[in-house]
């Protein structure tokens, strides 16, 4: 198992059933309380489906989750992802790293009327405008 390439191992039969077999323990104990016995996440959360095709952070290579289960996500860890924030837009100081100017709730608003319209779910295209 150890010699073997990390991306070869789901291929080859034997190492797959030690590799579940352990893996199934882990998971269950260690990550299945955030993102579910099956993987696929809780959006009211903000836990990702780890079953998708799209990942949030990489394109779920083992190297990629083994990153990530390292050293985490905004975890304070430095080797962490911490690529990205959100910013705090209804707020005075929306951004701690850089000014950024607030936005009123009428911004918000036509905002989010702007971001639906991308999948054609605004409802209040005078707004989106
Ligand atoms: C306390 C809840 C919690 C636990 C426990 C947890 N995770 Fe996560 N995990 C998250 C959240 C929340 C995110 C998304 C973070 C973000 O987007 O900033 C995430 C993201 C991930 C990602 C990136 C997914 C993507 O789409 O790129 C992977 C991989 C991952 N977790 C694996 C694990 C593994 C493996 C474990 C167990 C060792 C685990 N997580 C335990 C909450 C958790």
């Amino acid at each position: 198992m150890l010699r073997a390439d990390p991306e070869q191992i789901l291929s080859q039969p034997a190492l797959r059933q030690v590799a579940l077999a352990h893996g199934e323990q882990v998971y269950q104990a260690q990550c299945a309380s955030c993102h579910g016995a099956n993987g696929t996440g809780d959006p009211v959360l903000g836990v990702p489906d780890l079953t998708a095709a799209r990942h949030l952070y990489g394109e779920g290579r083992v190297a990629e989750v083994e990153e990530i289960t390292r050293h985490g996500i905004r975890s304070a860890d430095k080797r962490g992802f911490s690529l990205a924030s959100m910013p705090a837009y209804g707020t005075p100081r929306p951004y701690k790293n850089e000014p950024l100017p607030s936005l009123t709730p009428g911004q918000i608003e036509d905002l989010t009327q702007y971001v639906l319209a991308f999948s054609g779910r605004g409802t209040d295209p005078a707004a989106a405008k």
